[in-house]
């Protein structure tokens, strides 16, 4: 069904001098991590003013933790699947030089991926929001909740709630790279989150040919995306670097 679209994503990948990967909630999907949107999506269950802006972690931070602790569970325990592995790959070949990820959990870097972009951080890193001490996960105690720092102030995951600030690194290094790319692979993303969602744009203005790997057509498709491969992540990834593989021997 989407043979099209993996011949050309081969083409694109063997053709491009360089080439970066936003992913989104939909590449852990596969790994058991909920989604954000959609029917079981998080936002579902859980309002995000109520639990995702930072004025209610704020004025509620236990409630908000709760939530958190929740999150952590399911994270701590899940694996990269092929999807991770096969972005993983894609950089060992040296066809992929950058993963930007939505994502906090992590599991790019444990499938092997060594040049990613946090771009909404990482969960298993603390912070005080008083001092901005950073913490490893372990480091902290989580019996009475919220955490405080030694300071007094709050510790809250090293994530980005709405209302936030995106890392000032990885937002510059994700947009440098958006206009030099030849090539963006937008992978299991609904794209409506800004300024994650300007990735994909940026680069297309600059040039570059955009893939979508996604279940369903996003506010990308036909607009912004050269093509979108629909489907699940992690079939179609580890299929694209068989392919690309056997073109090269
Ligand atoms: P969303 O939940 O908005 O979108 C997930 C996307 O993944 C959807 O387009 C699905 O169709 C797609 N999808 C699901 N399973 C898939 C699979 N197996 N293979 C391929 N695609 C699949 O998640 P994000 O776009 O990541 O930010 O959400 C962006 C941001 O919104 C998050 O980083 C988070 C959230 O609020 C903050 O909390 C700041």
């Amino acid at each position: 069904m989407y043979e099209e679209g993996l011949d050309q994503l081969c083409d694109f990948l063997i053709s491009a001098k360089s080439t970066m990967a936003l992913t989104g909630a939909g590449i852990s999907a596969e790994s058991e991590i909920p989604t954000f949107r959609g029917v079981q999506g998080l936002w579902e269950k859980y309002d995000i003013m109520e639990y995702a802006h930072i004025d209610a972690f704020m004025s509620n931070p236990a409630k908000v933790w709760k939530m958190l602790m929740e999150l952590d569970e399911t994270i701590t325990t899940a694996r990269p699947n092929p999807a991770h592995d096969a972005l993983a790959e894609l950089e060992k070949m040296g066809l992929l030089h950058m993963v930007v990820t939505q994502n906090v959990d992590n599991l790019h870097q444990e499938a092997g991926s060594t040049q990613v972009v946090e771009f909404h951080g990482n969960s298993q890193k603390f912070r005080c929001i008083g001092c901005r001490s950073e913490f490893e996960r372990s480091a902290v105690s989580l019996e009475n909740i919220p955490p405080r720092c030694n300071c007094g102030g709050l510790i809250k995951p090293d994530v980005i709630f709405f209302g936030e600030a995106i890392p000032w690194a990885a937002n510059l290094k994700a947009f440098e790279m958006a206009k030099q790319v030849d090539l963006i692979i937008v992978v299991g993303t609904s794209a409506v989150v800004a300024p994650a969602s300007e990735i994909p744009v940026m680069a297309k203005q600059s040039g570059a040919k955009v893939v979508e790997i996604n279940l369903e057509a996003t506010v990308l498709t036909g607009r912004v995306s050269d093509v979108l491969i629909q489907g699940s992540a992690g079939e179609i990834l580890p299929v694209v670097v068989e392919r690309v593989k056997k073109r090269r021997q």
